[in-house]
């Protein structure tokens, strides 16, 4: 008796829930990495690519160059508001002869998010 419920179980196991779990995250995943990839083309790649300098740094392993993230976002949203308080970003926007980033008020935290997973997808 207790052999036919063991197998019973494990049956269970192999076939119900987590089977569907996880191809429900994989679509999830999907398009999370789609919005971040149209928003990354559609607002940063005319100045930016992940993997090469374009008008604006390669953005690979721009996270790890912030280690406050707030100020990161911040950036993102109006470039100006941090290289008047931050060394690191005044240096760049020197670095970078002066040349001003498009702001980009209307992210969200959310479409940022999406956007930096994009770039650490397809980092080389
Ligand atoms: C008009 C050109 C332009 C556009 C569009 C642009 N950027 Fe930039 N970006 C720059 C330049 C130039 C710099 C270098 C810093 C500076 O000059 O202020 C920079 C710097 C950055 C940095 C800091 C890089 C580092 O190495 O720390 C991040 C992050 C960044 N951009 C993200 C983005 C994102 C995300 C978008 C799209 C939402 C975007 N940029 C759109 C020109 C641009």
């Amino acid at each position: 008796m207790l052999w036919v419920a063991a197998g019973m179980l494990a049956a269970c196991a192999e076939t119900e829930p987590p089977a569907t779990e996880t191809k429900r995250e994989i679509a999830s995943t999907n398009t999370t990495h789609e919005a971040g990839k149209k928003l990354f083309f559609g607002k940063c790649a005319s100045c930016h690519m992940v993997n090469k300098e374009l008008t604006g740094p390669a953005l690979k392993g721009v996270r790890q160059r912030w280690p406050d993230q707030q100020k990161l976002y911040a950036f993102i949203r109006n470039s100006d508001s941090v290289i008047q308080v931050d060394s690191y970003a005044k240096n760049l926007w020197l670095q970078y002869n002066q040349t001003a980033m498009t702001p980009h008020p209307d992210l969200t935290d959310e479409q940022i998010s999406q956007i930096l997973n994009y770039i650490a997808s397809v980092s080389e």
